[in-house]
């Protein structure tokens, strides 16, 4: 896959939320929000067990991640398997910066190419039926309703017949009240964990995320996700953890 940059069509909060304290400082995740890292391993274990349909011995399965961050998920998915070659964007430069860092020696074994862009721009660049594997964590919840959905619809048409997206991250709670109550259960944790570290600045920069997070036009509720996955071809598509406002959903491209 090209590693070019490509003009960019994100909403600029998506870039921003990850460019200051809270991308600098990403490793705050696992305290606030241990789900997170569980997600990553769960996305690195569905792609460890997945059998390719028609694979080919000896051609390694192309796989690419959307908004890798700090490479946490990639890292998952470069442990699963060896037959993989990762192509990882992100479109926050400290984020990458960091990935490039922590997985320096997979990079250089050719195993992993990063690149800083947009995730929808880039996918529109690439051939249909160029990919075998769509992977992410704790990404496309970031993403506007409108973006989301012409990214999955563009994800859909690169991947290959008999290809698969799997993604780990905060699926909504189609009850509102019951996510409500999840979102405060989250709050007060950031705020036992940012008091004890004596970080008001952390605490009011996720904090804005998070509602950021649950705005009508952004929160992805688990229902509308399956019923969009589904509606672009999808099939089957399958939810393998649920853990409150967290999910595993892989999702089928079907073979011709
Ligand atoms: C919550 S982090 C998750 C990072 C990583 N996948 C993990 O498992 O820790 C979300 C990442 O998605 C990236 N992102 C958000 N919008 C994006 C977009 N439009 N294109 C590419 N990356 C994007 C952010 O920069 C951020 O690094």
């Amino acid at each position: 896959m090209a590693t070019v940059n490509l003009e960019r069509t994100a909403d600029p909060a998506s870039e921003q939320a990850f460019s200051g304290l809270i991308g600098a400082e990403y490793e705050m995740l696992k305290l606030i929000c241990p789900a997170a890292a569980d997600m990553s391993r769960q996305v690195g274990a569905f792609l460890a067990g997945w059998q390719c349909p028609g694979a080919v011995a000896g051609r390694r399965l192309k796989v690419l991640e959307i908004g890798c961050g700090t490479g946490i998920t990639t890292a998952a998915l470069l442990h699963a398997r060896a037959d993989t070659e990762i192509t990882a964007v992100d479109i926050a430069a400290p984020m990458l910066a960091q990935a490039k860092t922590n997985l320096a020696a997979w990079s250089e074994a050719g195993r992993v190419h990063f690149v800083e862009t947009d995730a929808l721009s880039f996918v529109k660049e690439l051939p249909g039926g160029s990919v075998d594997v769509v992977a992410s964590g704790y990404a496309f919840h970031n993403f506007l309703d409108d973006y989301r959905c012409e990214i999955v619809r563009e994800l859909h048409r690169v991947l290959r017949p008999g290809g698969v997206l799997i993604n780990g991250d905060r699926y909504a709670l189609d009850d509102s009240n019951e996510q409500t109550r999840v979102i405060q259960d989250e709050l007060r944790q950031y705020f036992r964990v940012f008091a004890e570290l004596k970080r008001p600045d952390l605490l009011e920069d996720w904090t804005l995320h998070l509602f950021s997070d649950e705005a009508p036009e952004h929160v992805m509720r688990l229902g509308p996700a399956l019923a969009l996955y589904r509606g672009v071809g999808f099939d089957p598509v399958r939810v393998h953890e649920r853990y409150r406002n967290n999910a595993v959903v892989s999702a089928e491209k079907p073979q011709a």
